[in-house]
């Protein structure tokens, strides 16, 4: 008789391929692996017939590239969504994504279990239990890495006893997680967080040092807050993404270097490479600093920090979120335009901008011939704008001994300079 399945999240590694095997042993379960390419830069075909290899019944392998570009990545830059104010999110934008289609294949073939590699300390476990839990309660969580709690040692002998392939090539000494937003890179040496990561830690950024002696420029054209066009030529996202990552990643552009607080309670460090999506935030943003009107500017910063929690914490499938999108798309309404970014040592540069729904206006900025700004009403406007300071001061501060009488604070009042 068949047994249940059980669809696992299958990257082609040591764990997922030792997890085939386990959860056939420990919970009975036939294996169907499922892998997609996020533009993380492998083989997902080679991946697959590796599954199949190492005992898998079924496996899939998809190409959702433009999903992940058209539904994660890009609104999270129409959102600003910087974790802390510099992770861009490459690793937790591709977990719900993964997790969807995980559930989707779980119901066309009638699976009763999901199975992911994530440990127990991490934020991704949190991200697809939370995105299954969601959207398809009913389905049994297996996470053998979180319940085998192995040494690597006992990992390898599992391994070999049941002839599981291990790559010949010594293992990465860091943990890495990458798609067309980034390449996460975390432990190692890297867990001292005096320790400058080596050189060995970058695989998409050449050292600023090496990089061109000679800046490039790109300019990048957006539509209401999408990126669209990259040096005057239109392509789709995935195109453009994958182009500016070579660009940028060639002048050292994208590298981050994070203490991060997981959602688990840890502070870790964390390396991050993401070349097209530093510049795509920079660029976006003065895009918007051009069309925004400065409340709606400033107000967009609430939400920008409020979206990437929720990104970061794994409640992509929220009401919350929904209701940000909304304030976003229509908040992004008017961000249509071009940013020229200067890519030199390291540096992203904006160096000019442009926008037909610019609020930059010649005729109110200029000092020159044509100004319709009206000085006089200046004047007015200041009076009242200090009027609360100026009370103050009179009433209070500048009233002399007796009136500011609180020593025991620092003085926000210089002394007069001491004369020789
Ligand atoms: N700290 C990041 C996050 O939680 C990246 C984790 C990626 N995983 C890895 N194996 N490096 O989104």
């Amino acid at each position: 008789m068949a047994r249940d399945k059980v669809v696992l999240a299958y990257s082609g590694g040591l764990d997922t391929s030792v997890a085939v095997k386990w959860i056939n042993e420990t919970y009975g379960l036939d294996v169907i692996a499922y892998t997609c390419d996020l533009g993380q830069g492998q083989d997902i075909q080679a991946i697959r017939d590796k599954a199949l290899r190492t005992g898998a019944v079924e496996a899939i392998a998809e190409d959702v590239r433009n999903l992940f570009v058209d539904y994660f990545a890009f609104p999270s830059l129409m959102a600003g969504a910087l974790y802390e104010g510099k992770y861009p999110l490459a690793t937790a934008l591709g977990r719900p994504l993964i997790a969807q289609l995980m559930v989707r294949v779980a119901k066309e073939y009638g699976a009763v279990a999901v199975a992911h590699g994530c440990t127990g300390k991490g934020n991704d476990q949190v991200r697809f239990d939370v995105t299954f839990q969601t959207l398809a309660p009913e389905l049994k969580i297996i996470a053998p890495v979180r319940e085998w709690k192995w040494t690597r040692t006992q990992e390898l002998e599992y391994a070999a006893k049941h002839g599981i392939e291990v790559e010949a090539t010594k293992k990465s000494i860091f943990s890495t997680d990458q798609n067309l937003w980034g390449r996460s890179i975390e432990a190692g040496i890297l867990e001292d967080p005096w320790v400058e990561p080596p050189p060995e830690t970058f695989q998409w950024t050449v050292d600023p040092r090496n990089a061109p002696n000679e800046p490039e420029e790109v300019e990048i054209v957006f539509d209401r807050g999408r990126p669209v066009a990259l040096n005057g030529t239109d392509m789709d996202g995935t195109t453009l993404i994958e182009e500016l990552n070579k660009i940028a990643g060639k002048h050292g552009v994208g590298r981050i270097d994070h203490i991060e607080n997981r959602l688990v309670g840890i502070k870790s460090r964390e390396i991050y490479e993401a070349p097209a999506a530093i510049v795509l935030h920079e660029a976006h943003r003065e895009v918007e600093f051009l069309t925004l009107a400065k409340n709606a500017l400033r107000f967009k910063t609430l939400v920008s920090q409020e979206y990437a929690d929720l990104i970061y914490n794994g409640l992509w499938f929220s009401s919350l979120h929904q209701d940000l999108m909304a304030f976003v798309v229509s908040n992004q309404q008017y961000v249509s335009g071009t940013a020229r970014v200067k890519l030199f040592k390291g540096h992203a540069m904006i160096v000019g901008r442009k926008s037909e729904h610019s609020l930059y206006r010649h005729e109110l900025a200029t000092y020159e011939e044509g100004d319709q700004y009206d000085s006089s009403a200046a004047q007015g406007f200041i009076k009242i704008h200090g009027l609360s300071q100026t009370t103050q001061a009179k009433h209070q501060m500048l009233k002399g001994p007796g009136g500011a009488g609180r020593p025991e604070l620092p003085s926000i009042i210089p002394p007069a300079p001491e004369s020789k």
